[in-house]
């Protein structure tokens, strides 16, 4: 379904510094190498994702099963893809986005055991219509640390037991490890500026042609 467009993942556990390192990514594309960049996020980033975001993470009162929670999410990220990341894949723009299929992966696969990791890709290509990221950082960190940078309310996935966190976590290095192609594990540890040159220095490396 892609075309020339560069599809960039930012993945990891709570509080690892996706949202900034989106940030900072999408900063340097668009000011120093003027390029037109979609910045986006899971779950909530359509009309329809929004009112999902909000049964996923904020509605504490709901029980929401395990297997109910994966669909939920990959609602989210069929329409996503196909009302904004799709479109701006075939425009050939580049898409950063705040978590996608991994996230499924790790949290309902490896945390919640709701199927090994090979049958939750399957499930998850189904959703996204085949559509893989080109490249994908997985910041990693100890979910403690994680975890304690989180400031304000925390949500219904945030509030999960450390034990879970730490089965996201090791879901997110078992598929780093299988897809070391084309997953980067990055030192979540470091400042902010040092994680950026990490990836920075992977994607001139890997997608040089294409910046
Ligand atoms: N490398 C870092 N070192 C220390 N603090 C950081 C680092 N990166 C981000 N932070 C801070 O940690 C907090 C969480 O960062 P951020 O929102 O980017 O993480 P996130 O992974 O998007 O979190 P969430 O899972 O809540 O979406 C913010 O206050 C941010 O300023
Ligand atoms: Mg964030």
């Amino acid at each position: 379904m892609k075309s020339n467009g560069l599809f960039i993942t930012v993945e990891g556990g709570e509080g690892t510094g996706k949202s900034t390192l989106v940030n900072s990514l999408y900063t340097y594309l668009t000011e120093r190498k003027e390029r037109f960049v979609v910045k986006t996020f899971e779950p909530g980033s359509s009309t329809l994702g929004k009112e999902i975001r909000n049964i996923l993470l904020h509605r504490k009162e709901l029980v929401i099963s395990g297997r109910s929670e994966l669909f939920l999410f990959l609602a989210d990220r069929a329409h996503h893809i196909e009302v904004l990341i799709g479109p701006a894949l075939r425009e050939d723009l580049i898409v950063i986005c705040d978590r996608f299929s991994d996230s499924s992966i790790a949290y309902q696969g490896a945390a919640r055991g709701i199927a090994d990791l090979d049958t939750l890709e399957e499930i998850c290509l189904f959703a996204t219509d085949g559509l893989v990221p080109d490249l994908t950082f997985y910041l990693d960190l100890d979910p403690k640390i994680g975890l304690a940078r989180i400031k304000g309310e925390k949500d219904r996935l945030e509030q999960e037991v450390i034990e879970f966190h730490e089965r996201v976590r090791e879901g997110y290095l078992e598929l780093s490890r299988k897809h070391n192609d084309r997953i980067y594990k990055l030192d979540a540890s470091k400042t902010p500026h040092e994680v950026f040159k990490q990836a920075l220095t992977i994607l001139e490396d890997k997608c040089s042609e294409l910046l």
